[in-house]
């Protein structure tokens, strides 16, 4: 292999941070150039491309279209859950998006109003949010997976003018009706969109409240096409709530122009996509990773991206991803380790993949949680092709690091993120805010500014930014994950440093989880921590201790809890282990030993830490997990 242009690539961002990026403005069509790349008096951290103004659905769709692109496939859908696969050209996908952004103009949605998106994987979520961008409205996406009282929390705190949902989404084995949980989240919140667009799905239909609600088809057909809108660079594109430590999920905001330039230089210096090449992310729009990779990346690309509706397993085998890849010709896959230990344990040999032509395929990319070495090695060995974890977080919008095919580097140290993307300082930090020699573990953390396409703020909420991410370690991005940096450059996540988990690469707050089981009138306190769980890497373990008085059947009290969660968060949170405890370990000023818990549940010998009062109860938790106190 010839060799990595990386070093002088990442040396030559750290000479000249700012001007670095100017290549990449280029890239985009703006209709008002920037007066500068960087503003370093704006914002909570500077403002990247001040005084520009372009719209990201022109450079996604219209920009290919003029171009000579128009007959080629923007986004091919592939549902193995209907069985249907639909193709949309640039100039359809341009064309619908046009008239949906028509029928939300015609409901009164205008620039930098809000509107929740609330869809399974159709090809209308991508078209409802391009719709959005063309008017220069602010989508927030909700995963299908949340309950009514988490959407409920997000329509809330985003007040959309309008709601775009469906009536339903398909999950194996059973129909997800969403249009009785939207029904509900609006019934709950405070704030009422004046509208909502449903689309109906023909495997369940929903009846539609004359006054607010609209079909999608029916208000698309009437529509007129709306032309792109132009915003500043600094305007917010969208709004995307993620866990944080605590039951209130924060509003991450992107900006227009700084995502465009960076996920634009990422297709193809990270993922080595060309206008025309074909591009898998099987994650869900829901996420950070769908917002990116699924939609705006591989458009803003001009390359092809498949959306897929379906599992890994199941839909309706270990082959589905080997199926997907032949048959639309994939050449780059992105997916989180946990679709990969799902069909390893299904198909240890991959004998499933003898069975595709994945000739086209080049490389595998994988994030999410980190990936563990046996499956990346594994998966490595099976396809023979570069296997890339990278790193990032939805605050970032695209990777902290990352192997990068258009330089030349494919690090291969299963276990480890790989290399620190242009515009990011990766450091690990001592907990006061040193950085440490490389090698050592400590706080993962960004010398500040951000790089274009990271979160400028959260919605609404300027103090708990800097709360949340800058306060603690003055003049760096706090990511909140424990890692080192080795002696290489190579980066390790290792885990999170707060209360989120990472279930099957789906973010959760054990805060969130918490309030939920604590609002049950038998509950006195509890506990919920992230056990290791062989598929889906952690999931949620929930420890109660009943009120004085409570004399129930701790099996029954459990089933109770389990639905509770299911109900309050949604089956996202894949809460199915709540224990009844007598007491809970903490520290003599009263703070529950959360990690201790983790490690005996996990099986592994926890030495009692200092500051506990009382051993025992740590004896109890081992004989509850079954090992020997
Ligand atoms: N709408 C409604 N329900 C949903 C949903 C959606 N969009 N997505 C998931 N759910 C439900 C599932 O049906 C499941 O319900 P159940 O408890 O009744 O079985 C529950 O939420 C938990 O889902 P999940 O944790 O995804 O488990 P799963 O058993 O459905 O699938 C994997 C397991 C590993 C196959 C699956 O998690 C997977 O493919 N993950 C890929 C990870 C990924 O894309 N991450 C995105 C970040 S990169
Ligand atoms: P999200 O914001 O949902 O994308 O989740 C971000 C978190 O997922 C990060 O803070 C990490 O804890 C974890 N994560 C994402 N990608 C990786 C990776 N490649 N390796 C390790 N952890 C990861």
């Amino acid at each position: 292999m010839a060799e990595s242009r990386y070093p002088s690539a990442y040396a030559a961002w750290q000479a000249d941070p700012i001007g670095w990026w100017q290549p990449a403005v280029d890239a985009i069509a703006w209709t008002r150039k920037p007066d500068a790349i960087f503003d370093a008096s704006a914002g909570i951290f500077g403002h990247w491309f001040p005084g520009g103004e372009l719209n990201i659905a022109h450079n996604c769709l219209d920009r290919h279209v003029e171009s000579g692109r128009g007959e080629q496939a923007a986004l091919v859908w592939d549902s193995a859950m209907t069985g249907q696969i639909v193709t949309h050209s640039y100039r359809e996908l341009r064309d619908r998006t046009a008239r949906v952004a028509g029928a939300l103009a015609a409901l009164g949605v205008a620039r930098g109003d809000r509107v929740v998106i609330y869809m399974p994987m159709i090809p209308e979520a991508v078209i409802a949010m391009l719709a959005c961008a063309r008017l220069g409205a602010i989508h927030s996406v909700v995963f299908g997976g949340f309950a009514a009282a988490e959407l409920a929390k997000r329509i809330e705190d985003a007040e959309p003018k309008a709601i775009i949902s469906a009536s339903c989404g398909l999950e194996p084995g059973r129909v997800v009706a969403y249009k009785p949980l939207l029904d509900a989240a609006i019934e709950i919140s405070a704030h009422k969109p004046s509208a909502c667009l449903i689309f109906q799905r023909p495997e369940l239909t929903a009846p539609l409240l004359d006054g607010r609600d609209h079909d999608f088809t029916a208000a698309e057909a009437a529509a007129a096409p709306h032309a792109p809108v132009a915003v500043a660079a600094t305007d917010p594109l969208y709004i995307l709530y993620t866990s944080g430590t605590t039951g209130k999920p924060k509003g991450i905001v992107r900006d227009a122009g700084g995502y465009a330039v960076a996920l634009r230089w990422s297709m193809n210096h990270i993922y080595g996509i060309d206008p025309g090449d074909v591009y898998w992310c099987a994650s869900d729009v829901g996420w950070v990773v769908g917002h990116s990779y699924i939609v705006y990346g591989p458009l803003l690309a001009g390359a092809t991206s498949v959306m897929y509706e379906g599992k890994p397993v199941g839909t309706p085998d270990a082959g589905a991803f080997w199926r997907v890849i032949a048959q639309h010709g994939v050449k780059v896959l992105f997916t989180a380790p946990t679709a990969l230990r799902a069909i390893k344990q299904q198909d240890p040999e991959a004998a499933q993949l003898q069975h595709h032509d994945i000739a086209k395929f080049e490389a595998l990319f994988l994030a999410g949680e980190r990936c563990d070495p046996p499956t990346a090695i594994w998966i490595a060995e099976k396809l023979q092709r570069p296997v890339v974890d990278h790193w990032w977080q939805t605050e970032t919008g695209w990777p902290i690091t990352a192997g990068f095919r258009g330089y030349g580097l494919f690090p291969h140290k299963p276990g480890a993120g790989g290399r620190a993307c242009p515009g990011y300082d990766v450091v690990a930090l001592d907990d006061a805010g040193q950085p440490l020699p490389r090698g050592t573990v400590g706080n993962l953390a960004v010398r500040m500014p951000l790089p274009p396409g990271c979160a400028p703020t959260l919605w609404h909420d300027e103090a708990g930014f800097r709360r949340a991410y800058l306060d603690d370690f003055p003049g760096w991005y706090r990511t909140g994950d424990a890692g080192e940096v080795d002696v290489d450059g190579d980066v390790w996540v290792m885990g999170r440093t707060d209360d989120i988990i990472n279930v099957a690469g789906h973010r959760l707050s054990t805060g969130a989880m918490e309030e939920v089981l604590a609002s049950h009138p038998d509950v006195a306190e509890c506990a919920v921590v992230g056990a290791a769980d062989a598929l889906k890497g952690q999931a949620p373990l929930g420890l109660v201790v009943l009120k004085a008085g409570a004399n129930r059947e701790h099996a029954a009290l459990c089933r109770e809890l389990v639905a509770l969660v299911r109900d309050r968060i949604g089956p996202v949170a894949a809460f199915k282990d709540a224990r009844v405890v007598a007491r809970l370990p903490k520290t003599r000023s009263g703070k529950i030993l959360r990690a201790s818990i983790r490690r005996i549940a996990d099986g592994q010998d926890a030495a009692p830490p200092p500051t506990i009062d009382d051993v025992t109860i740590l004896d109890d938790l081992k004989v509850l997990f079954g090992a020997k106190p």
